[in-house]
């Protein structure tokens, strides 16, 4: 958790250099999906997702695993009604700003709440709300391992609950090559996995699959001649990237590689925590 916390709390200042908005700024893929005009309904495409499910199961609360900068958040307080929205990050400088938001939006943190810490730490992610939905928005793959990730929020919900996880996840079949350990050790995502090992991990940790959804033709998949360049930068980037800044560009290049390669592919799943 501490290299995560530093990967974030080094890099947040980049992660928004180029972005000018008027609300938090997400650290997550554009979705180009068919109706998509804009680069920000791109960025706000899962939160609508989000969203429409939060409306529909009429949830009393929102708890965001790995928020980052609160941009879900932000996106919920302004387009639904749901009363307790809480969000955890590993990195300070993403929670102050996302602070700063939920001061600048109501002024208040009765709604909207952000917290500082480990995501699997027993009792961070308790909420009394219910019924509740966790949400995932490229946060679990920097967990030491699905499984690891599943059983703390498991361990934090009640049947019924649910968790929403929007994330990386490898081709079928692929669970090690050079990309993806060059993204792993770059982002410090080492639990990026296969939509089928994650759903074993899910059901061992009583969780069960309510929807699952591709979303990989959405998001930017590069030739197989970019891949190529994006695998020798990655490659000459790699011996450095325990330095955070190195590590963002050298696993970025990795996975934009893998993406061309057809190693990785984006996926959204919903899971629903039985009853016991
Ligand atoms: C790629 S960013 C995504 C941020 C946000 N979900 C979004 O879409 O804008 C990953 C987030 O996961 C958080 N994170 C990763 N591991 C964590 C952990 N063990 N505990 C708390 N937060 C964690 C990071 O602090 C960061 O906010």
């Amino acid at each position: 958790m501490k290299s995560v916390a530093k990967y974030y709390d080094e890099n947040s200042l980049w992660f928004g250099l180029w972005e000018r908005t008027s609300g938090p700024i997400p650290v997550h893929r554009r979705v180009w999906a068919p109706n998509v005009r804009s680069g920000r309904a791109a960025l706000d495409y899962v939160h609508s997702a989000v969203a429409t499910i939060a409306r529909k199961r009429g949830v009393a609360s929102v708890i965001d695993l790995g928020c980052g900068t609160g941009a879900l958040l932000s996106f919920l307080h302004n387009h639904t009604g749901v009363p307790h929205l809480m969000g955890v990050t590993a990195s300070r400088v993403q929670a102050s700003e996302a602070r700063r938001w939920m001061g600048v939006r109501d002024g208040s943190t009765e709604r909207w709440e952000v917290r500082v810490g480990d995501f699997l730490a027993p009792g961070l992610i308790r909420a009394d709300h219910r019924p509740r939905i966790f949400t995932a928005i490229e946060s679990m793959v920097h967990a030491p391992s699905a499984r690891a990730f599943l059983q703390a929020v498991a361990d934090a919900a009640e049947p019924g609950d649910e968790l929403f996880v929007c994330d990386d996840f490898l081709a079928a079949g692929v669970r090690s090559c050079r990309v993806v350990d060059r993204f792993r050790a770059g982002w410090r995502a080492p639990a990026v996995t296969t939509v089928a090992d994650l759903l074993i991990a899910a059901e061992a940790t009583g969780w069960q699959l309510v929807d699952a959804q591709d979303w990989t033709p959405w998001v930017h998949q590069p030739s197989r001649a970019v891949a190529q360049l994006f695998d020798l930068a990655s490659g000459a980037l790699h011996g450095l990237s325990r330095f955070p800044f190195v590590g963002n560009l050298s696993g970025g290049a990795a996975l934009r590689a893998g993406y061309g390669m057809g190693i990785f592919s984006y996926r959204v799943l919903r899971l629903r925590k039985a009853a016991a």
